[in-house]
C-alpha cells in the first residue's frame, strides 16, 4: 500500500502531520503496513483541534489561582452522610436492592489505565496485593458483586442479575480478557461481563507535532477515562444497557481495594434523592493528599485535581477546624441511564481535554530514540468527572474511609502511601473490626483476649510478609480474611463468630471458618 495513493500524504500535509512518514523508505513492508492502518484510523484535523482547546484553556487560565477564586465547597443539601444520616442507610440500602432485584443496576469498571506508577507490565486489576487468599483486585469486586446479587435474591426472592461492564484500553484489552476467561469470568455469567475499549490518542510535542516513538510507531496513549463516554457510544454500550433495562449505573475505579461495587446503600439514596448524578466522597483530612475535591466552580459541579489548586487553597479551613474542600473524590460515581444517554449523545464533544506534560521519548530526525530528561510534549485527556456540570441534580454521599477507600497506586517503600502492603492492611483491619461487630474476639499465643483498641506493648509474630498475626499497638491489622462470598459489608457474620475465639490468621470463605496457623499463609 502506498500513502499517495491512498490519499494519506495529502491528509497528513494538510494536518501539518507529514512528518509521520519521514521515515517510511527505511521500514519493511510489515511495519509500512502498520503505519498506514494505524494512521488511516486517525482524524488529524480532530487531533489538532483537541490539542489548540487543550492548549488555549491551560495557558489561558493562568490557571491556579483562577480557580481557586472561583471555587466553593459542596453546600450541605446535597450532601448525604454515613455517620450523620445513620437513621436512613437501612431505607436506603432496602431501596437500592430492590432496583438490584429489579435488574436496574449495573456496574462499570474504569480499568483502562497504564498502571505506570505501580509500574507493573499487566493490567492493575490483576494485581495480587498478596492477601492470605492471594485474591486479585479484579477477583475480589467480582465475588462483591456475585454476593450482591445473592442479597437481592435473598431479599425479594427473584433472580437477578447486575451487569459488570469492563472499560480497557488497547494495552489492557486482550490480558483483561483472558485474565477473565482463564478464571472462568470467578462464577459470574460470561454474558453478563461485557467487555470494551477506549479510544486512544497522540502524545504530541508543544507545537502540535505528533511525536513517533519509532520511525514507524506513534506514541500512544488511552484518552483519559473520561474517553468513557466516547466508547459507550461507539462501542454498542449504552445501546445494550438500554436492550437491558438498566436505569442506574455505579461507575468505579479499579484500584480501591475496598470498593463496594454496585453499593446499594449509594444507589438507594441517589435514587431517593431523585439526583441524575452523583459522587462519594471521603473526608479529606490531609491538605496535600492527592486526591481530587468534589466542589462546585463558577456555580457548577466539578471535581478540581490535586495538582489543580494552590497549597493555600487546599489548606483553607472552615470554623469547624476541617478542610474547607473535604469533598475527597473516590472515583465512584452514580449515573441514571438517561444521564449517561443525554452525555454520550449530547455533551460528549463539550468536554475538554487535560494535558499533562510528560517526558515523551521520541526518535530525533536522524532515527535515534531519544529518552528525553524534561518534559518535552503532553498527552491529553478527558475526566470521567467532568460531566458533573451537565447534571440536573447532583447529589455527595459521604462515607468512611477506613471502610470504603483504599486506593493501589504505588509499588511497595517503606512508609509508601496507597501501596500494595496499605491496601491489604486496610482490608484485613476492615475485616478484623467485622469480626469484632459481629461478637466474635482474637486472642493471643498465650491464650489472652487482644483488646479490641490497640495497647502499645508489642505482642504478637511478624509473617514473612511483613504483616503481624497479632495487633502490636502499632497501625499494623491482624491477619483477618473474609471471602466477599461470604460477607459484602460485614453482614451475615454472627452466626459464624459470635463468642468465638480466635488466633489470627482468621480467613472465612464459603468453605467454612479457618485459623491458618503457620506464619506467611
Ligand atoms: C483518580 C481521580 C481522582 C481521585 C483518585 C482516587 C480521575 C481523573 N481522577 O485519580 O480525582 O481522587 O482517583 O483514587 O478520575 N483510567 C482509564 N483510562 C484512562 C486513564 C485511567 O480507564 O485513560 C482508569 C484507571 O484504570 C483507574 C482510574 O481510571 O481505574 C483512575 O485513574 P488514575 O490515573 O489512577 O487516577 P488518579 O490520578 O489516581
Amino acid at each position: 500500500m502506498d500513502p499517495d495513493t491512498s490519499g494519506l500524504t495529502q491528509r497528513l500535509a494538510e494536518a501539518g502531520q507529514s512528518h509521520l512518514l519521514q521515515f517510511w523508505a527505511q521500514l519493511g513492508p510489515k511495519e509500512q503496513r502498520r503505519l498506514i492502518q494505524d494512521l488511516q484510523e486517525m482524524d488529524f484535523q480532530e487531533i489538532n483541534g483537541f490539542f489548540k482547546k487543550a492548549m488555549e484553556t491551560s495557558s489561558s487560565n493562568s490557571k491556579h489561582e483562577k480557580m481557586d477564586t472561583r471555587m466553593e465547597p459542596v453546600p450541605r443539601d446535597v450532601l448525604g452522610s454515613v455517620t450523620r444520616d445513620r437513621d436512613n442507610l437501612k431505607t436506603w440500602e432496602a431501596a437500592g436492592l430492590d432496583c438490584i432485584s429489579q435488574n436496574k443496576v449495573a456496574a462499570l469498571l474504569l480499568a483502562g489505565g497504564q498502571g505506570t506508577r505501580l509500574g507493573v507490565p499487566y493490567p492493575k486489576g490483576m494485581y495480587d496485593v498478596r492477601l492470605p487468599s492471594h485474591k486479585t483486585l479484579f477477583q475480589i469486586q467480582a465475588e462483591r458483586i456475585l454476593k450482591l446479587q445473592q442479597l437481592a435474591e435473598q431479599k425479594n426472592k427473584i433472580q437477578c442479575c447486575i451487569p459488570w461492564y469492563i472499560m480497557t484500553s488497547g494495552r489492557t484489552m486482550e490480558s483483561t480478557k483472558d485474565f477473565f476467561s482463564q478464571h472462568n469470568y470467578f462464577g459470574l455469567e460470561k454474558n453478563n461481563v461485557i467487555f470494551f475499549q477506549q479510544g486512544m490518542l497522540p502524545a504530541m510535542d508543544y507545537n502540535g507535532k505528533i511525536i513517533l516513538e519509532g520511525k514507524g510507531t506513534l506514541s500512544m496513549a488511552p484518552d483519559g477515562n473520561g474517553g468513557l463516554y466516547r466508547s459507550l457510544g461507539n462501542q454498542g454500550i449504552l445501546d445494550d444497557m438500554e436492550r437491558r433495562g438498566i436505569q442506574l449505573i455505579h461507575v468505579y475505579c479499579v484500584d480501591n481495594i475496598l470498593v463496594k461495587v454496585a453499593d446499594p446503600t449509594f444507589m438507594g439514596f441517589c435514587v431517593q434523592k431523585g439526583a441524575d448524578c452523583g459522587a462519594k466522597v471521603v473526608e479529606k483530612t490531609n491538605p496535600t493528599e492527592a486526591v481530587g475535591v468534589v466542589c462546585k466552580v463558577d456555580g457548577r459541579y466539578q471535581v478540581v485535581e490535586y495538582s489543580e489548586i494552590t497549597l493555600g487553597t487546599a489548606e483553607k479551613r472552615s470554623a469547624d477546624g476541617r478542610l474547607m474542600f473535604n469533598a475527597g473524590n473516590v472515583a465512584n460515581h452514580f449515573f441514571s441511564f438517561s444521564f449517561l444517554r443525554d452525555v454520550v449523545q449530547k455533551y460528549e464533544p463539550q468536554l475538554e481535554h487535560h494535558i499533562a506534560q510528560k517526558k515523551i521519548p521520541y526518535v530525533d530526525t536522524r532515527g535515534r530514540l531519544i529518552t528525553p530528561e524534561k518534559p518535552n510534549g503532553i498527552k491529553m485527556e478527558k475526566f470521567v468527572f467532568d460531566i458533573f456540570q451537565f447534571a440536573k441534580t447532583f447529589v455527595v454521599f459521604e462515607v468512611l474511609r477506613e471502610d470504603e477507600f483504599s486506593p493501589l497506586k504505588n509499588a511497595d517503600t517503606q512508609n509508601g502511601k496507597d501501596t500494595p502492603t496499605t491496601a491489604r492492611h486496610a482490608l484485613m483491619s476492615l475485616h478484623h473490626r467485622w469480626v469484632l461487630n459481629a461478637g466474635g474476639h482474637f486472642i493471643d499465643e498465650n491464650g489472652r483476649r487482644v483488646p479490641a483498641i490497640p495497647r502499645a506493648e508489642a505482642a504478637g509474630s511478624v509473617t514473612d510478609d511483613g504483616d503481624r498475626n497479632l495487633k502490636d499497638g502499632t497501625d499494623l491489622p491482624i491477619k483477618c480474611e473474609i471471602s466477599p462470598l461470604v460477607s459484602y459489608g460485614g453482614e451475615g457474620l454472627e452466626r459464624l463468630v459470635n463468642g468465638c475465639e480466635f488466633r489470627p490468621a482468621l480467613m472465612i470463605d464459603e468453605r467454612g471458618v479457618h485459623e491458618l496457623v503457620k506464619n506467611g499463609v
